[in-house]
């Protein structure tokens, strides 16, 4: 079978079949990955940081091939199964089928052994790096006196990935000129001290004698104004959402200070989810591509405004965390005008329909609404104007910084 690893698998396999996580040369099992959480090794004993593991959600029987694939596609590696754990853990040998050739800089990527290689038995300095580098002399002072080779690693993995390599080139202009710079794609892992000990291994496998790790990046966000805001707008059928969100659109584009893309459930399903039915299935993927669009709009800076029902708490925050990982931010509105009241305007008369038993799976009659618990704002349109419902939208706009 083939299988998408997440990012953060993507970037662990390739360090894997790079030999960079040498000793490591596959995905941890159930008991390694315990002995690693638990005492800091191997279950043989020999030291590892972190746990490096993959999760597979499909029925496997040991002996399986898993081709694994970059999400374009491309087949990265084989892995033979093992050992499967119920909660998907994908423990196994690894065989390359290609090399990842593609993203910022690649050009720059050299395996451990080319490195180690082009050292030449020279000792290095190795210098991990999450962000720009604020003091050169340190390094230039150490790598001098154990009159060693400095190899610049920049952890390029995510979003800042190539912010980090250009911090390194530039870095290297002001650096003997035989410095090294390799991009290492190492997810940073939580616990601070577990990251500074694999970055040490990491170092050690491209062949540095000593390691230094770079200051922590200060994440600086842009002002709010300027950064990407997703305001999403989830309730029932006319409970007032989609005339909220076009109110608030239209208020946005008379102020003129932001450009507005507008993802309306009922506009959205005319188009990029045509086809798709009011099954949980296919809700998730309108949402998600709803979502999708709407994080690529914000990555750029820009304002989407999205007011589709998305009946499922998990679905939404699926896309909370599309919106933030892309840098911007996430507005939850909940509009929640109760059943009682959206059953009574029935502006389109699908209520009727509903009830009749024609439109199954309809909406808080024969269909789920999970309410929010994380909703930014709620606004119940009972016994509110749409224009005082969008002045509490804007206002929470102006209030977070976001409008001006
Ligand atoms: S969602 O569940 O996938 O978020 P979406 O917002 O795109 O729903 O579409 C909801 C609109 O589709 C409603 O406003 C209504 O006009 C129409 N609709 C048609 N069938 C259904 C149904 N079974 N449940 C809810 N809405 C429906």
């Amino acid at each position: 079978m083939e299988w998408t690893p997440d990012p953060r698998e993507l970037a662990d396999l390739e360090l894997l079949l790079s030999g960079a996580f040498e000793p490591l040369t596959g995905f941890l099992g159930h008991d390694d990955a315990h002995t690693v959480h638990e005492h800091g090794t191997l279950a043989d004993g020999t030291p590892w940081p972190a746990p490096v593991t993959l999760h597979v959600a499909a029925d496997l029987n040991l002996g399986d091939e898993v081709t694994l694939l970059d999400p374009e596609g491309l087949p990265l590696a084989v892995l033979t199964v093992a050992a499967h754990e119920p909660d998907g853990l994908t423990a196994g040998p690894l065989k390359t089928l290609s090399a990842p050739e593609h993203g910022p800089f690649a050009r720059l990527r050299r395996t451990p052994a080319q490195v180690r290689t082009e050292l030449d038995g020279r000792p290095a300095l190795a210098v991990t790096m999450r962000g720009p580098l604020d003091d050169l002399t340190e390094i230039v002072a150490t790598a001098k006196e154990l009159d060693a080779a400095i190899l610049l690693l920049p952890l390029s993995y995510g979003e800042a990935g190539p912010a980090v390599v250009r911090a390194a080139l530039r870095a290297k202009e002001q650096l003997p000129a035989d410095t090294i710079v390799v991009p290492v794609p190492l997810a940073p892992r939580d616990e601070p001290e577990i990251d500074l000990e694999l970055r040490e291994h990491v170092a050690a496998a491209f062949g540095a004698t000593e390691h230094l790790a770079g200051p922590e990046p200060v994440r600086i966000p842009g002002p709010p104004h300027r950064r990407g805001l997703v305001v999403f707008f989830t309730g029932l059928s006319g409970s007032g959402k989609s005339t909220i969100a076009r109110g608030l659109r239209d208020a946005l584009l008379e102020l003129g200070t932001r450009t507005v893309t507008y993802l309306d459930g009922d506009v959205v399903r005319h188009l990029l989810s045509k086809g798709l039915t009011f099954s949980k299935q296919d809700r998730d993927l309108n949402i998600r591509r709803i979502g999708f669009v709407a994080a690529e709009t914000a990555r750029h800076g820009g304002l989407a405004v999205c007011a589709p029902i998305a009946p499922y708490a998990a679905t939404r925050e699926e896309v909370r965390e599309m919106v933030e990982s892309v840098g911007a931010d996430f507005l939850l509105v909940h509009v929640a005008t109760p059943l009682e009241e959206c059953e009574r305007r029935d502006r389109k008369g699908l209520y009727a329909k509903a009830r009749a038993g024609l439109i199954p799976e309809f909406t808080g009659i024969s269909d789920p609404y999970e309410e929010p618990d994380d909703a930014d704002l709620v606004i119940d349109t009972t016994h509110l104007s749409i224009e005082a419902a969008v002045s509490r939208v804007l206002d929470t706009l102006r209030g977070g910084g976001w409008v001006r």
